[in-house]
């Protein structure tokens, strides 16, 4: 099936994990990659989903979509669950927070002498969930798409994750780099293949990046 007839639901922002009704763990993530993602399938997909988390509204653009916001990771889930169908593309730019405080408390922590320790436990991972119903035919066709956001032997773990999460694409983001990744306006996006394939984008406007990823994800549908 092309992407003209598929459902592309793009994650997108940051999660939230709340500690106490005044505090919580989160990351920098300004969602303007998936947004842009978003706003590109519209034009080229047969139905397109956005999924963010706490984002600034005047980014959310008034393209032609459904916007779902959720807060915490296991929200963000749950909302991928939802939108699921046989055959959708699932592009998962958002930057869930691996971890959520173990105790949340209903009223708000009051500081005493000395440390705090704070522990935290796992939240679930999306795409390893998502990969893991397609394997037991829970549902059937996806086309998965991860994101790497790396400082560090960057390829390597973009290709484990790859391996790993069991994905048909990933897009590693170097955002060791100036003017790159986290809230910029530009990112520098290798795209590696399951099966192998390697393309390179040099530095661009996030829309354009994100032009030209769906461009390679309508690739390789032409050959499903
Ligand atoms: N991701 C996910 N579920 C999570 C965390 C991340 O599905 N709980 C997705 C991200 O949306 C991204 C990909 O997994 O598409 C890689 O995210 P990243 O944060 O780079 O990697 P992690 O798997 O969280 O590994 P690490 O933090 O150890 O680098």
């Amino acid at each position: 099936m092309p992407l003209k007839d598929r459902r592309v639901i793009v994650t997108a922002g940051p999660t939230r994990e709340w500690l106490d009704p005044v505090r919580f763990i989160s990351n920098p993530s300004s969602g303007r990659m998936g947004i842009a993602l978003a706003d590109r399938a519209s034009e080229v997909a047969g139905k397109t989903v956005l999924i963010h988390g706490p984002i600034n509204s005047d980014l959310v653009t008034d393209k032609d979509y459904r916007s779902v916001g959720i807060e915490s990771t296991a929200d963000l889930l749950a909302a991928v669950k939802g939108e699921l169908r046989d055959g959708a593309v699932l592009i998962m730019a958002a930057a869930p927070a691996d971890y959520t405080p173990a105790k949340k408390s209903d009223v708000k922590i009051k500081k005493k002498g000395g440390n705090l320790s704070l522990e935290l436990a796992r939240t679930p991972d999306i795409l390893k969930e998502v990969s893991r119903m397609a394997a037991e035919g829970e549902i059937r066709d996806l086309f998965l798409v991860g994101f790497a956001a790396e400082t560090t032997d960057i390829e390597q773990y973009a290709m484990k994750k790859l391996n790993e999460k069991n994905l048909d694409m990933i897009c590693l983001n170097d955002v060791s780099r100036k003017g790159v990744g986290f809230g910029s306006d530009t990112n520098i996006i290798t795209i590696f293949k399951r099966g192998g394939g390697r393309v390179s984008l040099e530095m661009m406007a996030k829309h354009d990046a994100a032009e030209r990823i769906l461009a390679e994800i309508q690739l390789e549908l032409s050959g499903r």
